[in-house]
């Protein structure tokens, strides 16, 4: 197959179960949160209640049930990854979640509030959390991680601006 055509199959295939956990976790997340309220040492919370049980099991459950969609419907392309892409995808859904608590424990600990932002850290983390423990069954090579990243930062800003011009938001950032 064509080069080209390979890299954006697989780097595809990276992205579905990874952005279906974290949109879907935003979209359904509400109620408990997952840290219980619980503080760390710091006297701060450990996680905070962005981070709530509603959304990390729909992430989790939903990012891999992606990658069984993708599995059962197109077979011969899920292939591509040398690996079971589903259990490939419950990795990266796990990850998604795990690198996005990464992140706000980061924030917490530097006494960030939940919800404010932290350029970088905030669009990135649970890419980098998803390929990371996705790396147990897939590597993905240099080029597929900054082509990931500055994929997610790109479309991370046109939505933004997108949801500004649709009047949805009231800053373009
Ligand atoms: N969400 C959730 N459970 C998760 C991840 C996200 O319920 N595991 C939901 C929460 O409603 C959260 C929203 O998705 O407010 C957006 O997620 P995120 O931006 O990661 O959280 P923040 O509220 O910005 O909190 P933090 O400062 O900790 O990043
Ligand atoms: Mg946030």
């Amino acid at each position: 197959m064509d080069p080209f055509v390979q890299f954006v199959v697989r780097v595809s295939l990276m992205a579905i179960p990874l952005y279906l956990c974290n949109s879907l976790a935003l979209l359904f997340g509400r109620g408990t949160p997952i840290d219980l309220g619980k503080n760390f040492l710091d006297g701060r919370r450990l996680l905070g209640d962005g981070k709530t049980v509603r959304g990390t099991f729909v992430g989790i459950v939903l990012g891999t049930a992606g990658a069984f969609l993708v599995k059962t419907a197109f077979p011969e392309t899920a292939l591509f990854l040398q690996s079971d892409y589903l259990a490939y995808g419950a990795l990266l859904a796990v990850g998604a979640i795990l690198g996005d608590f990464a992140g706000s424990f980061l924030k917490r600990r530097k006494g960030i509030e939940r919800g404010k932002s932290v350029f970088l850290l905030d669009q990135l983390d649970f890419v980098v959390g998803g390929l990371a423990i996705g790396s147990l069954l897939v590597k993905p090579s240099l080029l597929e991680w900054i082509f990931l990243l500055a994929f997610t930062m790109l479309a991370h800003v046109l939505g933004n601006w997108i949801a500004y011009l649709a009047k949805l938001k009231k800053n373009p950032w």
